[in-house]
């Protein structure tokens, strides 16, 4: 077992070093020190930050099962800070879309909300991370009580729309966003189990 210091000063600022390491490989992909970033530099960076964004939502996920199964409790010390990095990377994707690829253009932006589906259901999962990370301090977790506990279940549904946003904008092999939807219905599963079996 962990001790609690050497979690908080050991174990926490090298997860947080490793949770960066995707953005500074993209920065230094930019900068032609680490690799390129191809022929559509916009399009890669902004599909590293989603399928980033994505794989944190899974990790965020995996949290309460691993804590079941391991016994390690210290593990939910990180949902926040892995919410958080979902968070960020997402909005980098979706910054991304709004400052490279619509060049901020207000009515290219909102006809692309409202007429391309799966951008609109990127939006909304978007939305949903806001106010999770928005209300993720302590602070604002003991003033909601049990309402934050079912706001933050919401994740699980940013989740579903993040895999459907996926899959939808995949043009021929579903294979990956497949992977994702496989691993975010068994996550599911599993928390509904836990929940009808305890209540
Ligand atoms: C939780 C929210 C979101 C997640 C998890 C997510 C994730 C992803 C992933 C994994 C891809 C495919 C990357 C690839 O092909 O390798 C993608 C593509 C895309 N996303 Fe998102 N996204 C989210 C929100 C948004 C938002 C808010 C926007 C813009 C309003 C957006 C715009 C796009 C666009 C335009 C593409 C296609 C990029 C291309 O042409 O390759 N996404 N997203």
């Amino acid at each position: 077992m962990l001790a609690i210091k050497t979690v908080k000063y050991y174990v926490k600022p090298a997860v947080f070093l490793l949770c960066l390491m995707p953005l500074l490989l993209i920065i230094g992909d930019l900068f032609e020190i680490t690799g390129t970033l191809g022929a559509n530099p916009i399009e890669n960076m902004q599909d590293r930050f989603g399928i980033w964004g994505l794989r944190f939502i899974v990790a965020v996920l995996m949290i309460s099962p691993l804590r079941s199964i391991t016994g390690f409790t210290w593990i939910t010390q990180f949902r926040r800070m892995i919410g958080l990095y979902a968070f960020f990377y997402v909005l980098m994707h979706f910054l991304v879309w709004l400052l490279l690829e619509q060049s901020i253009l207000m009515s290219a932006i909102i006809e692309d909300i409202a007429t391309r589906p799966f951008i609109t259901i990127g939006f909304i999962a978007l939305l949903i991370l806001l106010a999770l990370a928005s209300t993720s301090t302590m602070n604002i977790r003991k003033k909601m009580g049990n309402s934050w506990v079912r706001l933050h279940s919401s994740i699980y549904l940013a989740s579903i729309l993040g895999v459907w946003h996926f899959w939808w904008q995949v043009k021929k092999d579903i294979t990956e966003p497949l992977i994702y939807a496989i691993i975010i219905s068994i996550l599911l599963l599993y928390r509904l189990r836990k929940k009808y079996t305890y209540t």
